[in-house]
């Protein structure tokens, strides 16, 4: 018997129009509220009147981008001169990443640096956080149900965790029509992380029946419901994009990711959109680690699966989902490696600290660089 424990957020909320409840969530936990709020999040105007109205005061810090250390630093400050009793994120995944932040290290003495997995583990570990609520307008990482806030490190032009149990968010509250209309770029990038999320953690080596059943579930129903999105609005492809973000959250915090993740993490320090790396990623991995798995005659089923899935959500069954898939995010305008600002003379070096990411410790066969720059270069 697979022996596990499950990690997800203590409450959720999911369902359309589920944000009319987010006001009264929010002030039962608190009337100083810090709210993190995405640049483009119109909903947030009506939010902040129903929280006064509610008697809650609020100090407001806009998310520009994935966060990094400064940011991290200066939200705290802004907590701590408020005294919030709790922090609210409505964006992103960046905005919640930095929400989970700051209210991890709001009671925590000394840096945010600190607390990050530089090495095999942290130097300090985090006092109890603060209360937090994430509420995604965004269908792709997840970040509402995980238990890690993504940091980046500009003097080391990469990206680091911050991780611990207790930063999976007190409450998740997932209402998809806030990504009703999202422009198609961002719902293709965002839906490529959802779905790789999803695959990753399917394929991991440490996936247990929890997410294997959360990943089979979601996994066809992702695919079909982005390619859906690639043509038409759609609110039952929205809805169904939403859950699997969700969900990829919940099975990537229980089982872990891979060497799409692991790259992802090099590359999205320099700047790189994380959705649109490992939507670019993921066919070439699929293939370099089935291919290494064949070689050392390991078990492919859950490869097969996969692929099976990608053909029928990609409405070519019976063909390679792999090339289905390489066929999709091209015909779709997906970013190349190349528009993301990585040249093939430096697919060595990132190869090298793609393999020694964390992410990259759950993927289902031992990779060695040769085999990662195949990775790179098979985009
Ligand atoms: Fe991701």
């Amino acid at each position: 018997m697979t022996s596990f424990s499950l990690t997800a957020p203590k409450r959720t909320i999911f369902g359309r129009d589920s944000r009319a409840s987010a006001a009264a969530e929010i002030a039962a936990l608190g009337t100083r509220v810090l709210l993190i709020r995405g640049q483009s999040v119109a909903w947030v105007d009506t939010l902040v009147d129903a929280l006064s109205r509610s008697g809650c005061c609020m100090e407001t810090v806009i998310s520009s981008g994935e966060p990094d250390l400064d940011a991290v630093r200066q939200a705290i400050s802004v907590a701590k001169v408020q005294r919030a009793d709790c922090v609210v994120a409505v964006g992103g995944g960046a905005a919640i990443d930095l929400g989970k932040a700051v209210a991890g290290l709001y009671c925590s003495e000394g840096d945010v640096a600190e607390y990050l997995e530089m090495g095999d583990a942290p130097a300090r570990q985090l006092n109890d956080p603060l209360p937090f609520i994430a509420i995604p307008t965004t269908a792709g990482t997840g970040a509402e149900a995980t238990r890690n806030a993504v940091i980046g490190v500009p003097e080391r032009q990469t990206k680091i965790s911050l991780r611990d149990p207790r930063l999976v968010p007190d409450l998740a509250l997932v209402d998809p029509a806030l990504t009703d209309g999202s422009p198609k770029g961002l719902t293709l990038a965002s839906g490529l992380d959802a779905i790789t999320q999803l695959i990753e953690s399917y394929v991991c080596n440490h996936a247990n029946p929890v997410t294997d059943a959360l990943c089979r579930s979601s996994i066809p129903k992702a695919i079909a419901a982005l390619r859906h999105l690639m043509e038409v609005e759609n609110i039952q492809a929205r809805d169904e994009m939403a859950r699997a973000s969700y969900l990829s959250g919940i099975a990537l915090a229980n089982s872990g990711l891979g060497i799409v993740h692991g790259l992802a993490s090099v590359i999205g320090g320099r700047g790189a959109a994380h959705g649109a790396i490992g939507g670019r990623l993921l066919a070439s991995a699929l293939f370099v680690n089935q291919d290494v798995l064949n070689r050392q005659e390991g078990n492919c089923i859950r490869f097969r699966e996969v692929d099976e899935w990608l053909a029928v959500g990609l409405v070519v069954p019976g063909e390679n989902g792999n090339l289905a898939l390489r066929h999709f995010v091209d015909a779709n305008e997906l970013p190349s490696l190349q528009d993301l600002g990585v040249h093939t003379t430096e697919f060595e070096p990132i190869a090298i600290l793609g393999l020694a990411a964390s992410s990259t410790k759950a993927n289902p066969v031992q990779l060695d660089t040769i085999d990662v720059c195949r990775v790179l270069q098979l985009t």
